[in-house]
């Protein structure tokens, strides 16, 4: 029988991505995104936003709301006009209550109960009187009309409330506000929220040419310099999750396969937080099966029994015992008393799967930066936002060191930044690059 050791070293071979498939994928991705740019048949939506590049200067009080998922995020952001912002105030609220008194993501929810629960909280940040321009983060993809016109394609992440896809989902929260009463609450742009942590990174750094999401999900924007449309300067959502270019392991496959929507997202169910976890435990699944370590109780069969967040805990664990990686198989799936080695190989699954994750990633970003620049001649910024890249040890490293890999010395060219609450404050500046009015002091 294969020993535990040649098992993990098949392992290793079955998701490495060698220099040679970075390349073949930057390649295939920028491909992709000239189809897709031409409105041809291409995994990648390029979807316009009808938004370029802010000035630095735009200023204000904006209401930003940060619809990302299940939790929503509503803010009042301060933009100083000087590349800098403040968040004034906050709400965060999740739109299922643990206790089961409410649930807008179901199928028993409306559109409608969900928006006015939306500008429910919305009332709770605006003071009396005045004016408030409104940004509206939006992390779905959405066919974009204009700046502030966004229809729902298909819910992602889960959401299955009625009556959102096919709508227009600016007109429905404006809908909202207009029944409470808060007209004067005026929606001035619907974005997505990689465009929200590129123009947050833009704001402060006119190098910023990329923004992406690394979190529960995964999207990359970038801005193109000119828009077949408009001619001009346009950031593009490429819904860079759906990628299809990336070859799958037959974990993937099965993880595909058993997914609500299979075929769909399918670089997405390769990196995001929302599969890494899943992929995890596939793999150490199969292991278990083939009798390499003990499966502890039927836990271990039970799909997405390991979070991200245990991911971040095992690839941290640095202890000579893994003890941090032993406290989390038995938790999770009652897998006890293994030897280190059945530890150390359940530690470096969970770096493989981490690790290709940011290797594709960078493949893709790859792919944007040689079609928006092949020479590398300019300063690129990427900025980044979401738990993978701010917290899973390692993570961030891995980008870096993937782009010397592809890009050797001219990787100097390139910088992989934070954008911190991007999507939120990128949503205020989105509003505020529409909205050119004398909002700030007007009160
Ligand atoms: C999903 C959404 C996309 C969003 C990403 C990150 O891929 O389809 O719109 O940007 O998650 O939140």
């Amino acid at each position: 029988m294969e020993r535990l050791y040649t098992a993990v070293a098949r392992l290793e071979k079955e998701l490495a991505v060698s220099a040679i498939l970075l390349q073949d994928i930057a390649s295939r991705f920028q491909e992709a995104m000239t189809e897709g740019l031409a409105g041809r048949s291409s995994s990648l939506k390029m979807l316009p936003s009808f938004i370029g590049s802010p000035t630095g200067q735009e200023q204000g009080q904006v209401i930003a709301v940060d619809f990302g998922g299940t939790n929503v995020r509503v803010l009042l952001v301060e933009l100083a006009g000087t590349g800098r912002s403040r968040i004034a105030a906050r709400r965060a609220f999740p739109l299922k209550d643990k206790l089961g008194h409410y649930d807008y993501t179901a199928v028993s929810a409306s559109g409608p109960e969900l928006f006015d629960f939306i500008a429910g909280k919305i009332s709770e940040i605006v003071s009396d009187g005045g004016i408030y321009p409104l940004g509206y983060t939006f992390s779905f993809p959405c066919r974009q009309q204009g700046v502030d016109k966004a229809v729902l394609i298909n819910w992602t992440k889960e959401i299955k409330t009625v009556g959102v896809e096919g709508r227009d989902v600016g007109q429905m929260l404006q809908a909202a506000l207009e029944n409470r009463g808060l007209e004067r609450v005026r929606l001035q742009a619907v974005i997505n929220d990689t465009t929200g942590t590129l123009l947050t990174g833009a704001y402060s750094d006119s190098a910023t040419t990329i923004g992406a999401i690394c979190g529960t999900g995964h999207n990359s924007c970038y801005l193109e310099s000119c828009h077949p449309l408009t001619k001009r300067p346009m950031i593009i959502n490429m819904e860079s999750g759906n990628f299809d270019g990336v070859q799958q392991t037959k974990y993937d496959i099965l993880l595909d396969q058993a997914s609500e929507k299979p075929g769909a997202q399918r670089l997405e169910k390769m990196v995001s937080g929302q599969y890494l976890g899943e992929l995890v435990r596939l793999i150490v699944g199969s292991l278990a099966a083939d009798g390499h370590i003990s499966s502890g109780s039927e836990r271990l069969s039970v799909p997405y029994s390991l979070p991200t967040e245990d991911i971040s805990a095992i690839l941290g664990d640095t202890s000579p015992e893994l003890e941090v990686v032993a406290a989390v198989a038995a938790a999770r799936w009652g897998i006890t008393g293994l030897k280190v080695s059945g530890y150390k190989a359940i530690q470096t699954i969970a770096r493989l799967v981490a690790m290709r994750s940011a290797r594709l990633v960078t493949a893709t970003w790859a792919g944007i930066l040689t079609k928006i620049d092949p020479g590398l001649v300019c300063q690129h910024t990427i900025a980044v936002d979401g738990a993978l890249y701010e917290k899973m040890p390692g993570y961030s490293e891995q980008l870096a060191n993937t782009m010397v890999e592809m890009f050797g010395d001219k990787a100097k060219q390139i910088t992989i930044r934070l954008s911190k609450d991007g999507s939120g404050i990128g949503a205020a500046i989105a509003a505020a690059t529409v909205y050119k009015g004398k909002y700030c002091n007007e009160r």
